[in-house]
């Protein structure tokens, strides 16, 4: 008769026929041991291995959830738990487990690498930072690790970090190039030169996102070679066509730059580059009547991590001062109910605030309006177009402002049609635009929208406004210079 191995000498087997990648064997064993009573304490947890292995994210869970009913601390089970609700696409519940084995066990390596990288898959590149920091001390040398860390610093305004952790990754693996493409891609925001973006395109130079980084750091001239590559190797893409675009228009190309201009377009028809201000700007289509809504929200998705500190520091941007002083001198005090309509990251509603019963914000940038939510003067924030946010809140407020908002549009008549609905009787429209020119509204080589005094006025009195106050202002400085704008107060009866 065969004599029967011990429980612990079977256990312990099976953990090594599993670690060596022997799953069938390491399941006959653990079916001997299923017959055993008492059961053996490490019996579900070889069983939610064994599952984990197969793939099997729910089984797994399952015989993990009994391991852990038993010993509820034990490491190696929570950490094949958080595992297991990943295998089965559980993000949530998979970042929970994670962060309660790391309660436990916080000086676990392995546990914040995969939190950080869950992060890093689902897009949430920030909060991959600080876990990613944490497994970084202990493996100081995987170069994966250290580029998607760059990734996470990036993504937290920590740019020079980020450059920091690039070049490690580089040093570590100089053979793969897409954190030399990254470390391009920083310095060139810090404005530092480099060959990496050259070394990234000698790696791969069947990679589009190389050549587009190599181009970035290239003069025009040679840039062009770049960004033809890449729509070559992304023709379906519009970004390449973009880039190609603006590059031909400063080289005065524009006939060229006009034709890629209407691909790009063709390829993103909501127009998230501003291709149709661009094809305006060069006189070959009709000035549009305003920036899309997916050009606006893209441009500020990107700047929201920088806008206070570029405005106020670089810009001298003075727009929520000058409409607060403008409301003062037409004798507007609150308490009242107030929309800050494009209101950005809240600097304006900062500076309404002291006037406000409730203050409600809109924006058409998720970011600026993550930021906006998290400066904690609004009651409430919503993302979307002013112009149908405001239509739909009819007889809502006393005031809207608009700070800087309102040189994205050019024809106004919607804006103030639905100003006026947004407001009560006796309610007021502040905003500041650029001061255009002549009649009506232009489109600026900036690509912004400037309004003529004349035209506000018409507008006004077309709509149901009287004018209270238009006078010159300046909001911001331009490469050093004034913006002449214009300050408008609106009044409905
Ligand atoms: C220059 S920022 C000004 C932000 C803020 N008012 C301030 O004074 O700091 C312009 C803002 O207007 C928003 N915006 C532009 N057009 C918009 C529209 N049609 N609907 C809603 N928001 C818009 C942009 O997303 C951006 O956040």
């Amino acid at each position: 008769m065969k004599e029967q191995i011990s429980v612990e000498q079977a256990l312990s087997q099976a953990f090594a026929h599993l670690d060596a990648g022997r799953i069938e064997q390491a399941r006959k064993l653990a079916r001997s041991l299923e017959s055993r009573r008492p059961e053996p304490q490490a019996l579900p947890y070889l069983l939610g291995l064994i599952s984990l292995k197969e793939g099997q994210g729910k089984k797994a869970a399952q015989h993990l959830s009994r391991a852990l009913a038993k010993t509820p601390d034990a490491v190696p089970p929570m950490l094949a738990m958080a595992r297991a609700q990943i295998q089965q696409n559980r993000l949530i519940e998979g970042i929970t487990a994670y962060r309660r084995l790391l309660a436990v066990a916080p000086d676990l390596a392995v546990a914040w690498r995969e939190l950080g990288d869950l992060h890093i898959a689902g897009q949430d590149f920030a909060a991959a930072a600080m876990p990613l920091r944490r497994s970084a001390r202990v493996w100081t040398a995987l170069a994966p690790l250290r580029n998607n860390l760059g990734i996470a610093e990036r993504a937290s305004g920590n740019p020079e970090r980020a450059a920091e952790e690039f070049r490690i990754a580089v040093i570590l693996d100089p053979s793969t190039a897409k954190p030399y493409a990254n470390l391009a891609g920083v310095q060139r925001k810090l404005g530092q030169a480099g060959r990496a973006a050259e070394f990234a395109v000698r790696i791969a130079p069947e990679d589009a996102a190389c050549r587009i980084e190599y181009g970035q750091s290239l003069p025009d001239e040679a840039a062009i070679e770049q960004f033809a590559e890449a729509v070559r190797l992304l023709p379906d893409q519009a970004e390449p066509h973009w880039l190609l675009g603006e590059t031909l228009v400063r080289l005065g190309r524009t006939d060229e730059a006009a034709v890629t201009y209407d691909r790009v377009l063709s390829l993103d028809p909501a127009d998230s580059f501003g291709a149709q201000l661009a094809l305006a700007k060069l006189g070959q289509s009709a000035v549009p009547e305003r920036a899309s809504a997916a050009h606006v929200s893209a441009l500020y998705d990107q700047y929201a991590g920088s806008f206070d500190q570029d405005l106020l520091g670089n810009l001298d941007y003075r727009g929520p001062e000058v409409i607060l002083d403008g409301l003062r001198r037409a004798g507007i005090a609150g308490p009242c109910d107030i929309l800050d309509a494009g209101c950005g990251t809240g600097l304006a509603g900062l500076a309404v605030k002291p006037l406000a019963r409730r203050l409600d914000g809109i924006d058409l940038s998720e970011k600026m309006a993550d930021q906006a939510r998290a400066r904690g003067v609004y009651d409430s924030v919503a993302v979307g177009d002013l112009v149908p946010e405001m239509a739909g809140r009819s007889a809502s407020y006393d005031l809207v402002i608009a700070a800087d908002v309102l040189i994205y549009l050019g024809d106004l008549a919607p804006v103030f049609a639905a100003a006026r609905t947004a407001l009560r009787a006796a309610g007021h429209f502040a905003f500041t635009v650029e001061r255009g020119e002549g009649e009506g509204y232009t489109l600026q080589p900036t690509g912004r929208f400037a309004h003529a005094d004349s035209y506000l006025r018409r507008l006004a009195g077309e709509t149901g406004f009287s004018v209270t106050l238009l006078e010159p202002t300046v909001t911001r400085r331009e490469k050093g210079d004034p913006v002449p704008g214009l300050l408008c107060v609106l009044s409905r009866p």
